[in-house]
């Protein structure tokens, strides 16, 4: 980390909008502030009614300003994963001719990585994001860094970010009702991966689940790098919305007893313990089992891992050997883990953020935005400055995007914040632990062999 400042990150999330304000002190990101409202104007992780969620953000962003006593101007929102798209990009310019070969500048960086976008993008689609993988000058390859070094020739390998233009657009413009700068656009899994995985996982290949309250997003980090994302459309909404059917009780009060007594694996949990719950049509509150309420949590749950499963499945994702992380809201449900290990067969933990005032996973995204701009080196900020100059030549009419890439970060008085942390409740242990499938380890190797093959080239 080299950013020093202040960083704001905003997950627009289906049930809440989430602002984190951390502080960057030499390398040590500090939250000093959280604001979370209830979201509106969303529709399984996507902006609908674009009015709505501007208040909603508004709403958001101020109540981080006061609990962080920092004057939020601009934040780093994530973009969903829906029908994102991974593309890998190349560009080329001439530095110089061979009687001049003189250094690269930072400018030249910038020039490379705009050619490295100068591809025709379907109308419906925008870039979202853009990230170098090596330069090659006069055709010596794997330079992270080519400033400073002497060339004729400068090409750029990247992977571009690309997703449906209403999505980035529905953002853009919420913010800019809602009266806040967009200091950067980040694709939420690419975030969440570089924050949550360590090295080794990042490096061998690990799945991540954020199962959040509108949507499930699984995503394939290998390589050090987002190789694939796929969205299923349930999330703990639906949980809640099971509960208060089969209880029959109000939307509000199964989201309470969900939170308050819910288990995701009913093996682990005892019969004899009750709750008691208002049920419409009877005058006194109705007494049910926790045991009750785990099986209908565990049901749907269950689905949205199936669905999951067979995708991974599909691409061979499950021999990789990082296994799965579950982070999002819904990871905040004890037994979690212990369910997911026995439905997928390998190695599952879940990730909370372990900062004071975001111990819970639902902050687990709204913190890695701040996380992934606050580690951002030189050349990813010269790459990103390429995208929005691009950006504001094709809408030069649009002030809030040329003017929304800002270098200098202003920081002011802060107080740090008081917010009480959401503990997770420790997790059951499960009887059986075993995965159900466990692989012979050569099959398990073709089978990591075949996933390279088919996502990694
Ligand atoms: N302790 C808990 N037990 C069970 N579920 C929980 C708990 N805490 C939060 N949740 C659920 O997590 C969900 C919200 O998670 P999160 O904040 O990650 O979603 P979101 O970002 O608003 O939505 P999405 O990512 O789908 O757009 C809600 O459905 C909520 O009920
Ligand atoms: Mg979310």
């Amino acid at each position: 980390m080299n950013n020093s400042g202040i960083y704001v990150g905003l997950d627009i999330g289906t049930t809440s909008i989430k602002a984190i304000v951390c502080e960057n002190v030499k390398g040590q990101l500090n939250v000093v502030g959280v604001g979370s409202e209830q979201s509106a104007g969303l529709n399984r992780g996507i902006i609908v009614d674009i009015d709505k969620t501007a208040v909603a953000i508004k709403k958001a962003v101020d109540q981080a300003q006061e609990k962080s006593n920092v004057t939020i101007d601009e934040v780093v929102v994530g973009i969903p994963a829906n029908f994102l798209k991974i593309e890998k990009s190349r560009g080329m310019i001439t530095i110089a001719n061979q009687s001049q070969a003189r250094e690269i500048n930072d400018q030249d960086v910038i020039d490379v990585a705009k050619e490295t976008v100068m591809q025709s993008l379907p109308p419906e689609r925008e870039i979202i994001d853009l990230k170098a993988d090596e330069f090659i000058v006069d055709g010596f390859n794997d330079i992270k860094d080519p400033r400073g070094m002497v060339g004729v020739r400068l090409e750029l390998h990247a992977t571009l970010y690309t997703g449906p233009k209403t999505v980035v657009h529905n953002t853009k413009k919420a913010l800019e009702k809602a009266g806040i700068k967009v200091k950067d656009l980040v694709v939420s899994p690419l975030a969440i991966g570089d924050t949550i995985l360590n090295d080794g996982e990042k490096d061998f290949g690990t799945v991540v689940i954020d199962i959040g309250g509108g949507q499930s997003t699984t995503s394939v980090i290998h390589d050090h790098q987002l190789k694939y994302s796929f969205i299923d459309p349930e999330g703990g909404q639906y949980i809640t919305k099971d509960i208060s059917v089969v209880l029959n009780t109000s939307l509000a009060s199964a989201e309470r007893i969900k939170r308050d007594y819910g288990y995701a694996n009913s093996d682990t949990v005892s019969e004899v313990n009750t709750f008691t719950v208002d049920v419409v049509g009877q005058s006194k509150p109705v007494e049910f089992t926790e045991q009750y309420l785990a099986e209908i949590i565990q049901a749907r749950v269950e689905q949205i891992f199936e669905r999951i499963n067979q995708k991974l499945q599909s691409i061979k994702a499950l021999d990789l050997p990082g296994g799965i992380v579950i982070t999002g809201g819904v990871a905040a449900l004890p037994g979690i883990t212990d369910l997911a290990e026995q439905y997928f067969g390998i190695h599952v933990r879940a990730y909370v953020p372990d900062q004071m005032g975001i111990r819970h996973p639902s902050f687990t995204q709204g913190f890695s935005l701040t996380k992934f701009e606050a580690n951002l080196n030189e050349v990813d900020l010269l790459v990103k400055r390429a995208l929005r100059d691009n950006e504001a030549i094709q809408s030069h009419d649009d002030e809030s995007h040329s003017g929304s890439f800002r270098d200098s970060i202003k920081s002011s008085r802060i107080d740090t914040q008081k917010r009480r942390a959401h503990q997770n409740a420790p997790e059951q242990q499960r009887a059986q632990s075993k995965p159900k499938d466990k692989k012979e380890k050569t099959d398990r190797l073709t089978g990591v062999k075949n996933f390279f093959n088919d996502f990694f080239n």
